[in-house]
């Protein structure tokens, strides 16, 4: 019982930190562009469709705006621990030294939700953006057997069926592309992130600027659609699932803390990146998602490019946006794949270093300085998930399980607060237990949305997590032993 709650002290964990060194190249510019690289993907470009045009209408701006409040309580709660433990394991570090060791371990089974799971869904959303691309532009037609999930599941019965299909090819090899850039190193992947942010963001603002101008106000009006007699459609209620759903386009900002062992300042840094990335994504969502429901009215939007349909309602005038906008979002989600896969390995390096996991997947590459073997069991179990699984499935995984880690992360700076009040806090979240306490309750109140059967869902992995951990993890833990 003992064991299960003891914590490691922030300096061992420092110092294990420093064992074993990892190419520090990254700067506060390097980390604000890792983060919009994770942030801005499918959520924008694929799901403010169906949140405007099914919950809720034009104030889906609100729900933007009560999601991006959850976030960013989190994301304060995230700097400060960034900034005080800047090693890769991120959340599962932080829970480690402050409410042990499994708790952490729950947690970074939970991670695996975010980081794995992510990448996957992201890839499922590539493959139908890059075959409508080479469809509608190039006049290439790639068969649907091979470029759509052989799974697929009813979200109103629970129930699942085969579709047909062999396997999404294209959502497989993206996965394994990204893998081999990560194997090869950070630094080639910062460089191939931000020449995609760069273009993501170039499209992002085109849309707004010139979208701006084809705006009717009278779309707008009512801002808040009467509700219709049931839950979560339009009226306030509609306005709170909204902001469940588009909770995934903010999913990413706490990658950047996964990055911290290769930042050259990380306690200067890694607040800047984590909360100048989330800042910047929440002004600019606000921006589309007002242009988006200014020029087509919100009832149209329920399909998966609601951008792209939003730019071709405009007329002939835009024409030559449209074609970008799909570069825009095949670049985008690109970028989200590899944030998530970046991350993923980083968490089980500091498992394994913990030795909660095999010592395999803290082997550090000679040459690359990467951990190479736990990025290629990531890229290979991502790249088959992708292959196999429908994206709404994969995508409210990926919230419970992020919500989840949120909850604890939050929980865990007030608890830090209590029991270590003199550590040197480099960077401080503001009015604790305040802040982190509403961050608990909006991240929670997004929880309690997701339903009964994602609740199941999220106990069944995490009873697979705890298996683990009472026949292998426990017994090779370095606390233990020491
Ligand atoms: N925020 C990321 C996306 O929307 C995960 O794709």
């Amino acid at each position: 019982m003992n064991q299960l709650f003891r914590t490691k002290s922030i300096q061992d964990i420092l110092k294990a930190g420093e064992e074993k060194p990892l190419h520090k190249t990254l700067t506060t510019r390097s980390l604000i562009a890792l983060g919009i690289g994770a942030i801005i993907g499918t959520g924008i470009f694929v799901l403010t469709g169906t949140a405007a045009a099914n919950h809720a209408g034009p104030a889906l701006v609100l729900s933007f705006i009560l999601s991006a409040l959850g976030c960013a309580f989190a994301g304060l709660c995230y700097a400060e621990f960034a900034s005080m433990i800047p090693i890769s394991g991120s959340a599962y570090t932080y829970a480690y030294a402050t409410m042990g060791e499994f708790i952490a371990w729950i947690i970074g089974w939970d991670l695996i939700l975010e980081y794995l799971f992510a990448s996957s869904t992201v890839a499922v959303g590539w493959s139908g953006y890059m075959v409508s691309f080479l469809r509608d532009t190039l006049g290439m037609r790639i068969p649907e057997v091979i470029a759509s999930a052989p799974l697929q599941y009813d979200i109103q019965t629970g129930s699942w069926s085969t579709t047909g299909s062999m396997i999404n090819l294209p959502a497989f090899l993206i996965v394994l592309a990204t893998t081999i850039i990560l194997v090869k190193g950070i630094k080639e992947s910062a460089f191939f992130n931000n020449v995609i942010v760069v273009v993501k963001l170039a499209v992002v603002l085109l849309v707004i600027g010139f979208g701006a101008f084809y705006v009717n106000t009278e779309n707008w009006v009512p801002f808040i659609p009467e509700n219709t007699g049931k839950s979560g459609q339009f009226g306030f209620s509609g306005i709170l699932t909204g902001a469940g759903v588009i909770f995934f386009a903010y999913i990413g900002f706490d990658a950047v803390s996964t990055a911290a062992q290769e930042t050259i300042d990380p306690k200067k840094s890694m607040p800047w990146g984590i909360l100048g990335s989330l800042l910047l994504c929440t002004i600019l969502y606000i921006a589309v998602s007002l242009v988006m429901t200014g020029i087509v009215h919100y009832s149209k939007l329920n399909v998966p490019a609601p951008i792209a349909l939003a730019i071709d309602a405009t007329g002939a005038s835009l024409a030559w946006l449209s074609p970008l906008v799909k570069i825009g979002a095949i670049a985008g989600l690109s970028s989200v794949i590899l944030v998530m896969l970046m991350g993923q390995p980083r968490i089980f390096m500091a498992m394994a270093n913990d030795g909660l996991l095999p010592a395999v997947f803290a082997r550090v590459h000679p040459t690359f300085k990467t951990p190479h073997y736990s990025t290629i069991l990531t890229g290979l179990a991502a790249a088959v998930i992708a292959s196999l699984f429908p994206v709404t499935f994969l995508g409210e995984l990926v919230s419970i399980g992020t919500l989840l880690a949120f909850v604890i992360v939050c929980a865990g700076v007030i608890y830090l607060r209590k029991t270590k009040p003199d550590a040197p806090r480099p960077f401080r979240t503001p009015l604790v237990p305040w802040i982190p306490g509403l961050g608990i309750l909006i991240c929670g109140a997004q929880m309690m949305g997701l339903g009964v059967q994602n609740w199941m869902r999220l106990g069944i992995w995490l009873a697979i997590g705890l298996v683990i951990y009472f026949t292998y993890s426990i017994r090779h833990s370095k606390l233990r032993k020491a």
